[in-house]
């Protein structure tokens, strides 16, 4: 439970979060996850003094290297991040333990290194075991360390296991997970990482909705005409290539950080910032998403690849190294998600996300309705802008709240102008890498950013049907020019309604 203190001459209001004692195991230490957000994450907690006083890292994986070797990677790969003497002090925490997490003996080998370090380090049995691997070895590492004695909370210290996404493939296989993990774990033991959850723009939509009186009473289907989320990227599929082309955005995407943030914008006021309250709110919003029916599903869903732009000297996700040439994985989708409950009957929440796409943004936009009549003579009250809110996520972070205001002059001249907040002009201060919120939250024993079991489960509930269609039916995929805002159909899902997506770039 988070407690919150004052603190500062300014009497700032924080919670805290205290990390208790322990040692984390890096399952997957050798490789990208590890390399570029975990590592660095623990760093940086370590530089701003929030990694607790008895702490140790334990990286695994089958690359062969003894602590030295492993501490030099940590060095090599932290190098840009801060000083020599830091990056010493930091990398005396790391050790190292290879082997294959196939193989039984493996788990006997880390009983009892866990059990030197944690007499030497006195993190009191204390463990995280973060499972940095590819998903099917989640149920292999997690029987490994059951039947080892190692998950169990008994032996005096706690046991934490943390579980990248994807969460599954579908719902059956969400489920089989689960099942798996259960079998040796208890739902408050697993921590199920949404990394979008500890970025600072996604938790303030929390204070912005709940800590301020303006928002609510207009926070309802009387005032807010549509909301768009939009996740854009402009890379491609990189050097992910094998794991995109059997995923594809609605997996990869929709299934966990887009409807995090519907359900994170629509959700009813929890009764406390308490793990179970909050996340009891976010599920009962995503069981009230209108199910598609599969003869409809066309009106609201568009499914769409990048195809290949010679203007910008961009390939065809098809051309990239890796993927099949008659690949169907979707690098985009859009889709307008109906809430059927009292507050939302009849908003539509429009979601977007690709890959290769004009711009990179990521942002979550309140269209307000426009004012019920006008004043002004010769102007209908669609003729005056309606206010947007705009919840800047990445690459800026911040918020916008447009509005119309009178031009200065003797003439009566309407402009818009948007009051803008933003994160690192009013603060001053990098927003932190989102792992690192995230893993000291699960130092602290504190569940409420991390996906429960049913939030899981009701999200590929929403997705299921959508992927069964899009299997039988691959007519349904159209295509994009590379770098460009997406395909027509996308527009025209929204033009069916009378509205437009917010700009991304030029077509
Ligand atoms: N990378 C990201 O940005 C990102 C973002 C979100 C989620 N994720 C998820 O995080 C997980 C890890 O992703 P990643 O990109 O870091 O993958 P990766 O670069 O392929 O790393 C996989 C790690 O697992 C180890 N490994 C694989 N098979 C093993 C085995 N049988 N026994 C022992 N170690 C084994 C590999 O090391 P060795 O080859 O040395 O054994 C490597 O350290 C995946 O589930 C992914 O979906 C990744």
């Amino acid at each position: 439970m988070r407690r919150f203190i004052t603190r500062g001459a300014r009497e700032e209001l924080c919670a805290e979060i205290k990390a208790e004692s322990c040692g984390m195991v890096i399952f997957g230490a050798s490789g990208d996850l590890a390399r570029r957000k975990l590592l660095p994450a623990l760093f940086e907690l370590f530089r701003r003094q929030l990694l607790p006083a008895n702490f140790f890292i334990l990286g695994g994986a089958r690359t062969e290297m003894d602590d030295d070797a492993f501490r030099r990677s940590v060095r090599e790969s932290l190098a840009e991040a801060g000083s020599d003497s830091e990056l010493e002090e930091f990398s005396g925490f790391c050790h190292y333990i290879a082997g294959s997490y196939e193989q039984p003996v493996l788990y006997e080998a880390l009983k009892s290194r866990l059990a030197e370090l944690e007499a030497g380090c006195l993190t009191g049995g204390n463990r995280i075991y973060y499972l940095a691997t590819p998903p099917v070895l989640y149920p292999v590492i997690t029987e490994g360390l059951g039947r080892a004695g190692l998950t169990s909370d008994a032996a005096g210290g706690w046991s934490r296991v943390v579980v990248e996404k994807p969460f599954g493939r579908d719902l059956v296989s969400a489920r089989e997970l689960d099942r798996a993990l259960l079998r040796y774990l208890t739902e408050q033991q697993i921590y199920r990482i949404d990394h979008y959850l500890g970025k600072e723009t996604v938790q303030n939509i929390m204070i912005l909705r709940f800590a301020n009186t303006i928002f609510e009473p207009v926070w309802n289907r009387q005032y807010i005409d549509h909301v768009q989320i939009t996740v854009a990227e402009t890379l491609g599929v990189e050097n992910r290539a094998g794991y995109y082309d059997q995923t594809g955005a609605l997996r990869d995407m929709f299934q966990n950080h887009m409807l995090e943030m519907l359900s994170l914008v629509a959700m009813e006021p929890p009764a406390s910032f308490d793990g179970d309250r909050h996340r009891d709110e976010k599920v009962k919003l995503l069981r009230a998403i209108r199910p598609y029916s599969p003869w409809d599903m066309d009106q609201f869903l568009v499914r769409g690849q990048y195809a290949q732009n010679s203007d910008k000297n961009l390939p065809a996700y098809r051309q990239e190294p890796g993927i099949k040439s008659d690949s169907t994985t979707e690098t985009y989708a859009a889709m307008q998600v109906m809430v059927d409950n009292w507050r939302w009957r009849g908003v539509p929440f429009y979601l977007r996300s690709g890959k290769r796409l004009a711009r990179k943004v990521s942002e979550i936009a309140i269209a307000f309705k426009p004012v019920p009549h006008s004043m002004f003579a010769g102007l209908m009250p669609e003729n005056l802008l309606s206010n947007v809110l705009v919840l800047a996520i990445q690459p800026e972070e911040g918020i916008a709240l447009s509005m119309e205001t009178k031009r200065p002059g003797p003439h009566m001249c309407m402009s818009s102008l948007n009051l803008q907040f933003s994160y690192r002009d009013v603060f001053g201060e990098r927003s932190g890498n989102a792992y690192e919120r995230l893993l000291l939250d699960c130092m602290a024993g504190d569940q409420t950013l991390f996906v429960r079991r049913d939030g899981a489960e009701v999200a590929w509930n929403v997705l299921d049907p959508i992927l069964q269609q899009w299997q039988e039916e691959t007519g349904s995929l159209c295509f994009y020019p590379a770098g460009a805002a997406g395909p027509e159909q996308a527009e025209a899902l929204l033009a069916k309604d009378g509205r437009a997506w917010r700009p991304l770039g030029d077509r």
